[in-house]
Formats: structure tokens, C-alpha cells, sequence
């Protein structure tokens, strides 16, 4: 009999649970605060915020579940509109302890190669070490390597950065989306849901259309994003359990947090991208559901979809923020 395969996030929520194991629990909690108001302050910086083994294990426990899960969530929207595609190769840039290449694992099946790069090495050793939960992670290469100037990425099928433009210099970001641009055949760039964030992969999605690539999620079009500059930003959020950890921190009992990120995912190949997407969380009213859609002719509509519209009000019922719209047809 085989042994019943368990789902990547559940492995990847095991191996961190161990992490902290042993360290008590104010210090484990002062770590991730430290590490909070690290990230508070200015980035870009000169040397890694990620220190040691505190530092990362503080990263890992805290942050990767839920950089993960939107990282999971781009994925997702990226294998809707590739669909039949599947990356037999994956480089994770600025890949830390690795979240997104646990993301990959949990959006296609099958083995690949895959090159973690990250210029902080403790990152690196503790993501290896996370990894080994999982043998469909056990070959990953996993590399030191500062993102910039001069960097070429190996020729790959993806290339993932999540959480990381964010720590790079205008030039730097420029020169990180350029080779990955020349390096895959599909991109995936995640970014905190933010204003910031979301300017930020807005000028990364232009330079990779700019290379010759299309869209294919967020946005149902390739052509110039719908919104105003500064009057709005387009973001998701994606569900995340907190750990004990977390609530230790935060306090509360809420079993769990709401992740916000911003993101774009852009291939080579042909895509199909969704004919519109809802980019705010529906909103339910008494026999009718209002849902704010961004369209395939590049615009923002708001649509109101009524009881007497059968089957399509059970299915905006059932929609969610950042799903594509109408649903597909199983
Ligand atoms: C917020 S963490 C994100 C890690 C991971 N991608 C994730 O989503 O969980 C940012 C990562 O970028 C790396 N990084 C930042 N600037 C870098 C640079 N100039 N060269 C290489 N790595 C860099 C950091 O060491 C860190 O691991």
C-alpha cells in the first residue's frame, strides 16, 4: 500500500513548528518583534536583515506561512491561465528560506529542478533544513548570490521573487525583473499588499511586457492597469492559520489572519488570461451580490449580479476577492 501523500502546506506548517522548539517562548516572540521593527525601517539596505539562526527562524516561524500562502494563491491564478503548462525548472530569487519554492510544489506536481538565490546564508541553511520535510524539495540548490547589477539568472521554465523587490534599489528591482526576463519562460513577482507594493510590481509588470511578455493574472489584459496612479492599489489577501507563535505575538484568539499582497505573473508562452477578475471582497447584500471586477477591455466596473440571475447569483454567492469572473465551466 502507498503511504497517503500529505499536502505541501501541511508539511511546511509541521517543519515550522518545530523550529522554535526549545527556545521559550518570550524569546522566540522578541525575535519577531525585532525582526517587525527591522522591516519597519528602511530597506533597501547594504547587508542582510537576516542575520542568524534567530533572525531566520524567527522569519520562517512568523512570516513563511503566509508568504506561502500568497505566493500559492499567484501560483494558482497563473496555472488557471496556463493551464496544461507546468514548470519542469524553477529559480526563486531572493528566495530566503524558501517559501515559494514550497508554493511551486503545492501548484504542480512532479519533480523539477530548482535554485534558491539569496544573499543571506543562514536564510539559505535554515531553508535547506525546512526542506528535507519534503523529498520533492530535497535537490534544491540552494545558493548564495546578491541581487543587482551583473546578475544572470540560468535559463529556467519560472522564476519566482516574492518579497523581495521591496529590498532592492530602483536599479537593483530593474536589473532583478531584466534577468528574469531573459531567463524564464513564465515570471511570478509577489509584493506586500500595499500602495508601495503594488507600484512596484506595476513597474515590474511594464518591463516585462516591455521584454515581450504577456499577462496572465492578475490581470484579464496586457495593456496599461485601469487605476488612477495614487488613487488606488490592486491587491488579494490570502487566508493564513496563525500558529501559537503568532497569537503569542499579536495576542487574540483569532485562528487566523488575512495576508494582503499584490502580484503579477507574465509568460513567454501563450496565456489565458481570466475575462475579469474581482479586486475587492464581495459584497453581499439582501438577493444580490455587488462585485468589483477589472475587465479584459482594460476598465473597472462594478457589476451587480441579482437573485434573478440563477445560477450565475449562486456563483457570485460563491465567489471570492481575486477570483476570476465569471467562474469557469467544469
Ligand atoms: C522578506 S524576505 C522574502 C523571502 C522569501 N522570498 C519569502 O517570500 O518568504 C526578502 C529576502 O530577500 C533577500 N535579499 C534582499 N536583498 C537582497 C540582495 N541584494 N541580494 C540577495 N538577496 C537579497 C533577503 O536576504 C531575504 O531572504
Amino acid at each position: 500500500m502507498n503511504a497517503p501523500v500529505v499536502p505541501p502546506a501541511e508539511t511546511l506548517r509541521t517543519a515550522l513548528a518545530g523550529l522554535l522548539d526549545g527556545l521559550p517562548a518570550k524569546q522566540a516572540a522578541q525575535a519577531v518583534e525585532r525582526l517587525i521593527a527591522t522591516y519597519r525601517g528602511a530597506t533597501p539596505t547594504h547587508a542582510p536583515i537576516l542575520r542568524d539562526r534567530a533572525d531566520v527562524a524567527a522569519y520562517a516561524a512568523y512570516r513563511m506561512p503566509a508568504t506561502f500562502e500568497a505566493v500559492r494563491s499567484a501560483l494558482g491564478a497563473l496555472a488557471d491561465a496556463a493551464p496544461g503548462w507546468v514548470p519542469g525548472s524553477h529559480v526563486d530569487v531572493g528566495g530566503g528560506t524558501g517559501a515559494a519554492t514550497w508554493a511551486v510544489s503545492a501548484t504542480w506536481q512532479g519533480e523539477r529542478s530548482v535554485t534558491v538565490l539569496d544573499w543571506a546564508e543562514p536564510a539559505l541553511a535554515l531553508g535547506r533544513e525546512i526542506a528535507a520535510a519534503h523529498p520533492g524539495l530535497r535537490d534544491v540548490r540552494w545558493r548564495r548570490a546578491r541581487l543587482g547589477a551583473g546578475l544572470a539568472l540560468e535559463s529556467t521554465d519560472l522564476v519566482t521573487a516574492s518579497y523581495v523587490l521591496n529590498e532592492l534599489t530602483a536599479a537593483d528591482r530593474a536589473a532583478l525583473v531584466d534577468a528574469a526576463a531573459a531567463a524564464a519562460q513564465a515570471v511570478v513577482l509577489v509584493e506586500a499588499g500595499t500602495p508601495d507594493g503594488y507600484a512596484r510590481v506595476i513597474e515590474a509588470r511594464d518591463r516585462l511586457i516591455s521584454a515581450g511578455f504577456r499577462v496572465a493574472a492578475p490581470c484579464p489584459h496586457s495593456a496599461a492597469c485601469p487605476i488612477a496612479p495614487g488613487t488606488d492599489w490592486c491587491h488579494f489577501s490570502a487566508r493564513v492559520s496563525r500558529s501559537s507563535l503568532h497569537r503569542q505575538v499579536k495576542g487574540g484568539s483569532l485562528a487566523y489572519e488575512d495576508e494582503k499582497f499584490s502580484y503579477v505573473a507574465a509568460a513567454r508562452f501563450p496565456v489565458s488570461p481570466a475575462s475579469a477578475r474581482v479586486v475587492r471582497r464581495p459584497q453581499i447584500r439582501k438577493g444580490q451580490v455587488l462585485l468589483d471586477l477589472c475587465e479584459s477591455e482594460p476598465s473597472l466596473h462594478r457589476a451587480t449580479v441579482t437573485k434573478r440571475h440563477g445560477v450565475l447569483y449562486r456563483a457570485a454567492r460563491d465567489t471570492d476577492w481575486g477570483d476570476a469572473w465569471p467562474p469557469a465551466e467544469d
